[in-house]
């Protein structure tokens, strides 16, 4: 069984679809990227995804045990939100919250998890450090070792290399991808198709028309090689 299975979903505000007709389904161990223009209503597809907003019609099913409370989630990063007056190891505990119903106080076992992902994406020399005061890529590993602390079955990233430098991206990128062979299954949103190709195990590409399969079938399709060339002559 998938871990998610999507089927004629319709994503959208107060009734209103912004996307509609989506079906696709997450296997353990994927990497699922989705691209699209903006406002295309990925974002909005990423928040019903983890139940944060209810589905205009269709239905979002979990499998293999899965439950929303056990995604991990990297949202997309906003101002305020990169200005967050907290320290590094607070922001990573605080990822453990999901694990369970909420408790005023950590425990051992979510300070060793913390530690641990903290190490895992090379951060921990920052526990001390104010967030806000970091880079955007350190930001960003942050986030992960949050989302991490989660869950380690399924990361949902949204526009995870935005405002990052080509260095840092191609970092984090890395990191997604070390985590992937770990086993943790992806689903990334990014506007880079290019990038997208190259790391994907299955591509849905949404706006006005819809597209979901494995990279290779996404290469020799007319939208992925229409999209593929256009980014190419830029
Ligand atoms: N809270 C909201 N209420 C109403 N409309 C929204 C809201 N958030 C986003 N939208 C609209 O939904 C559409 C899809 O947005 P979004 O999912 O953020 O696109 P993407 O992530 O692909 O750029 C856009 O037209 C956007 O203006
Ligand atoms: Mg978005």
């Amino acid at each position: 069984m998938s871990l998610i299975a999507v089927k004629d979903l319709s994503v959208g505000y107060d009734g209103i679809a912004v996307e509609t007709n989506i079906n696709f389904k997450v296997d353990a161990g994927n990497y699922l990227c989705i691209v699209g223009e903006n406002g295309s209503g990925k974002t909005t597809l990423m928040k019903t995804l983890l139940e944060l907003q209810p589905p205009v019609s269709g239905e979002v099913i979990y499998g293999d045990g899965l439950t929303a409370n056990e995604i991990g989630y990297l949202p997309q990063q906003t101002i305020v939100q990169r200005d967050f007056p907290a320290s590094v190891t607070e922001i990573v505990l605080s990822g453990c919250q999901s694990r369970g119903s909420f408790r005023p106080f950590y425990s051992r076992d979510d300070r060793q998890r913390a530690a641990l992902n903290m190490e895992r994406m090379g951060i921990t020399d920052l526990g001390k450090r104010c967030y806000r005061e970091l880079s955007g890529g350190q930001q960003q590993r942050v986030l992960l070792a949050r989302a991490l602390c989660a869950t380690e079955k399924l990361l949902l990233l949204d526009e995870p290399v935005s405002g990052l430098d080509p260095k840092v991206t191609m970092e984090m990128y890395d990191l997604i991808r070390k985590l992937n062979t770990e086993g943790v299954t992806i689903i990334m949103i990014s506007h880079d198709i290019t990038a997208a190709v190259r790391y994907a195990s299955h591509i849905l590409h949404i706006g006005s028309e819809i597209f979901f399969g494995t990279r290779e079938e996404y290469l020799h399709s007319g939208i992925g090689g229409e999209f593929i060339n256009r980014e190419e002559e830029q």
